[in-house]
């Protein structure tokens, strides 16, 4: 591969991408603090969007047709605690799946700039 090599290949393209975001939601309904977040979520669709978000957000094919993230996660009262642990598993999803080291910190790196969007629980007043 050249220099060129985006991380969507890197994690193994759509297949790839599909199978850690099968092990991140895992993740996310095994545990009790995020679980009630998605008590009513259709988690098939929910993983599917979450894919092709990450091939759009990763390099990869722009196929993403969901809300913007603002509008994804408005009114959810989604903590930063919250956004840490989801990037926390996110990474030991990538990480069982065999990606590099060096890979998953850069794609924790393209995914922290969107905690502005993602956490709406009201600052401490
Ligand atoms: C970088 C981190 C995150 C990304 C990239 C992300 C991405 C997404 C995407 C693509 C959707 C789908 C929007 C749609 O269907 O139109 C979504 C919905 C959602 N996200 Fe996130 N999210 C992140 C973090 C979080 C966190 C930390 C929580 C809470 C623990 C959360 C809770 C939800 C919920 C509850 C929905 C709506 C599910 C439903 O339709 O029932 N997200 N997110």
């Amino acid at each position: 591969m050249t220099d060129a090599t985006t991380l969507y290949q890197q994690l193994g393209e759509g297949a790839g991408i599909a199978t850690v975001v099968d092990r991140l939601y895992e993740l996310i309904i095994g545990d009790e603090t995020l679980a009630p977040y998605f008590a009513t979520t259709r988690l098939v669709e929910q993983k599917r969007h979450m894919a092709l978000f990450l091939a759009a957000a990763t390099g990869g094919p722009n196929g993403y047709k969901g809300l913007d993230l603002d509008a994804a996660h408005s009114g959810r009262g989604i903590t930063d605690e919250d956004f840490d642990k989801v990037i926390g598993y996110a990474a030991q999803a990538l990480s069982e799946a065999g990606v590099a080291p060096e890979t998953i910190e850069q794609v924790a790196g393209a995914l922290m700039p969107l905690r502005a969007q993602v956490v709406t629980a009201a600052a401490n007043a």
